[in-house]
């Protein structure tokens, strides 16, 4: 039987919450093998997770479609316990394109990607593991293919995830309700012809002032970027020049 070889991206230690000690990690690609330690990463998260609307779960069948080539995933494993793990899908079937939200023609469906899956082992949250393993994914995916957007959603309560999305210059474009009636903020990115702000005229907005936030983003503003005080969630809007 022909070995696998798994690619290997970063190897190091790490610190994790229920102990004091640094553990070996190992930072790679996830292929088929893997499947079902990311299933279980996925169950185990979603069984603790006080705000299930937060997560929207991946199933196996595109899990395995993304293994068999629509899509790339990378994981975290510690003493071989998977402990983070996140994809990107660059094949995006049309009734899964989020771009779908936002009127693209159906030339630019096809030059979308989405970022897809992503889980950190609470135990290991903090390390900003969503945002460096989402942008290894985009790296990559730019070298690969032709893929000129990044999409993906996030919730307005998933602080974490939107500082995430920001960071890596995916902007609010839309603010709606998805999958089973949960509020989602739609985010991209265009690689080509990235969309420029007014950011020295920024609005902040709160998270569930939902009103205000569609009546900017009809008018030509981006959220771009986020932070907490005293009442919550922020978002930064600002409009495109
Ligand atoms: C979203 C998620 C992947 C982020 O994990 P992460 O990369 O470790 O997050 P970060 O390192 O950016 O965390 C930033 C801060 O938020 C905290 N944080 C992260 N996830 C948190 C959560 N779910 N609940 C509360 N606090 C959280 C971190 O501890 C950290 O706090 P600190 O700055 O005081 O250390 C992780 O929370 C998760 O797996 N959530 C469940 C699944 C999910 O919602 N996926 C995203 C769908 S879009």
């Amino acid at each position: 039987m022909e070995a696998i070889v798994k690619e290997v991206l970063e190897k190091g230690s790490i610190s994790i919450k229920s102990d004091i000690n640094m553990h070996d990690y190992v930072l790679r690609v996830l292929d088929i093998s893997d499947l079902s330690s990311v299933m279980k990463l996925q169950g185990r998260l979603i069984d603790i997770m006080e705000q299930k609307e937060l997560y929207v779960p991946i199933t196996q069948e595109e899990m395995v479609q993304l293994f068999e080539g629509a899509g790339e995933a990378l994981g975290l494993y510690i003493d071989n316990n998977l402990y983070a793990a996140c994809s990107l899908l660059s094949e995006v079937p049309y009734e899964n394109n989020m771009a779908r939200e936002l009127n693209f023609s159906q030339e630019e469906l096809f030059r979308v990607a989405q970022l897809e899956l992503s889980l950190v082992d609470p135990d290991l949250r903090g390390h900003k593991l969503q945002y460096r393993m989402a942008g290894i994914l985009a790296n990559r995916l730019q070298k690969r293919t032709a893929s000129r957007y990044l999409f993906t959603t996030v919730s307005p309560y998933n602080y974490p995830s939107i500082e995430t999305v920001t960071s890596m210059g995916l902007y609010i474009a839309k603010l709606t309700k998805m999958y089973f009636g949960w509020d989602r903020f739609v985010v991209y990115r265009d690689f080509v012809n990235p969309v420029r702000l007014d950011t020295a005229n920024t609005v902040i907005v709160s998270n569930t002032s939902f009103e205000e936030q569609q009546e900017l983003l009809k008018n030509d503003y981006r959220g771009y970027s986020q932070f907490k005080d005293h009442d919550g969630i922020k978002i930064m809007y600002a409009r495109m020049l």
